[in-house]
């Protein structure tokens, strides 16, 4: 096969293996191989259209370049000589197509604009698969939530006992925030799906070229007007990877929770032996591996936001080679999420939940004393804070009986709390755990009709997203479709 053509004209000698490597992107660029053939169709049928190119040689290069759609490509066009896979594809339309042909479809383009819209390309696609993961991730939280309505569970401020609240109640937390994680994806989505094709190196082309046919012809929303702007410019990558980060931040702490609950100490779920492993000396182990790979993937994409925004930081206008070294951070971070966001739905799926084990440490450690300090401020007219002071004495005296408050409120407010009619029964009910819940009723709360209302306005919002991602997908789908139907017909 033809060795690298772009250097021959300008530069002398041969780089050696070392630099060739260094300098090569085409291990990120197997991401971009399948977009590479379609924007060569599409620049191809726009500048047939535009009569820049005959029809012999419109044909002789699609046919190659429909085989290879069909085919997948050969291991050659991405051999490390050639700097990318822009110049393997390159080399090898001028192999099988001949280089009068081959040496033609580079005209009215550079790599910049290419590289940057196969990137968007193959980026929208995976956004679009990791919105469609969320949206799973989310009907399982919401299955969950219903299968549990209303099993008790412990709450925890600073992990320590704080409020009993409701598993469902728990659930629901993660899906709101994965419905901001969605909408910043969706975000960042409106930024990727722009064409920069047709900027060329960043000065734009003397050619006719037509770069609103080639956005739609390549499913694009509309063109990257500004040239310059169209090449230099990677906040599409920063904006997905920040995205990204944030939503294995929310994964990560879900994931920590599961790990967390899955203990001994805690009891509450127990994980599918398929997520976990075993120890090499102690054979009573069943370790929680998976998620705790999934809370460390969480740095990995912090990590990679990190290292693309370090490359971008104040690089002059307008390409630069620099930007090159972004591109595997972009595929480290978005890696991260479509396989953690998949994976642990997959692990909601195969929990089992012991509801008997949470109800019972849900009553621990005071957890209602909230509840009997603000049954005092409502039954009784306590100022909140007597009430609060009062209650908190008698947990430091190791008991929340009448007997124990009564002397705790002459200890501390010189006050009787029997003389204003408090009685034992009144101060149980106050304790009770299921009543505390139910009493938190109002918008967002734990109590079984809030739960209710909070499903059916969340599944509201969740199926309007789920809609989203489906039409995207159909959208872009049915735009690559008519870009193969044009180039067969152009070949037949
Ligand atoms: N491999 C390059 C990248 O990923 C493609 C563009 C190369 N452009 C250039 N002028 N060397 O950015």
């Amino acid at each position: 096969m033809k060795k690298d053509q772009i250097r021959k004209g300008r530069l002398a000698g041969e780089r050696s293996r070392q630099v060739l490597r260094y300098l090569s992107s085409m291990e990120a660029d197997r991401w971009i191989g399948e977009a590479d053939i379609l924007v060569d169709m599409a620049h191809l049928v726009m500048l047939h259209h535009q009569k820049l190119m005959t029809p012999e040689y419109t044909r002789a290069l699609l046919r190659v370049l429909l085989q290879l759609h069909e085919d997948g490509l050969p291991d050659q066009v991405f051999d490390e000589q050639f700097e990318d896979i822009h110049a393997g594809l390159e080399a090898y339309l001028m192999e099988r197509a001949g280089e009068d042909a081959g040496g033609r479809i580079h005209m009215g383009r550079s790599r910049n604009d290419e590289v940057s819209t196969c990137l968007r390309i193959r980026l929208r696609e995976d956004l679009l698969r990791s919105m469609d993961s969320l949206v799973r991730l989310r009907e399982v939280l919401f299955t969950l939530a219903e299968a549990h309505r209303d099993a008790v569970m412990p709450g925890y401020t600073h992990l320590q006992p704080a409020q009993p609240t409701t598993l469902p109640h728990h659930l629901l937390a993660y899906e709101q925030a994965l419905g901001r994680d969605f909408d910043r994806f969706r975000a960042a989505f409106h930024h990727v799906n722009l064409s920069p094709l047709g900027a060329a190196a960043f000065a734009s082309t003397g050619y006719p070229v037509d770069r609103e046919m080639t956005a739609r012809l390549l499913g694009f929303d509309q063109v990257l007007s500004n040239s310059m702007d169209a090449v230099a410019s990677r906040d599409f990558v920063l904006e997905t990877l920040s995205a990204g980060a944030i939503l294995m931040t929310v994964l990560s702490r879900l994931a920590e929770d599961l790990i967390l609950w899955s203990t001994p100490a805690f009891g509450f779920v127990s994980l599918d032996d398929a997520f976990c492993s075993s120890s090499s000396i102690m054979p009573q182990k069943k370790n929680p591996d998976t998620l705790e790979i999934l809370r460390a993937k969480a740095g990995t994409a912090q990590g990679a936001l990190a290292g693309a925004l370090a490359i971008v930081k104040g690089l002059p206008m307008s390409y630069n080679r620099d930007l090159q070294e972004v591109t595997p951070h972009l595929w480290r971070g978005i890696s991260a999420v479509m396989e953690s966001t998949d994976l642990l739905t997959r692990i909601l799926q195969g929990a089992t939940f012991d509801e008997k084990r949470m109800a019972q440490e849900a009553a621990r450690g005071f957890s209602t004393a909230t509840d009997l300090a603000d049954m005092l401020v409502r039954s009784h007219n306590l100022p909140f804070r007597t009430a609060h002071t009062i209650v908190g004495r008698a947990v430091r005296r190791g008991s929340l009986d009448l007997r124990v408050l009564e002397a705790a409120a002459q200890e501390v407010a010189g006050i009787s709390l029997v003389q204003r009619g408090v009685t034992a029964d009144e101060v149980a009910v106050a304790l009770d755990v299921p009543t505390a819940i139910a009493s938190r009723k109002a918008a967002g709360g734990p109590a079984p009709d809030a739960i209710i209302r909070s499903i059916r306005e969340r599944r509201r919002i969740h199926r309007q997203d789920s809609a989203w991602v489906v039409s995207q997908e159909k959208a872009i789908q049915e735009a690559l479709s008519q870009l193969l139907a044009d180039a067969r017909e152009l070949v037949a």
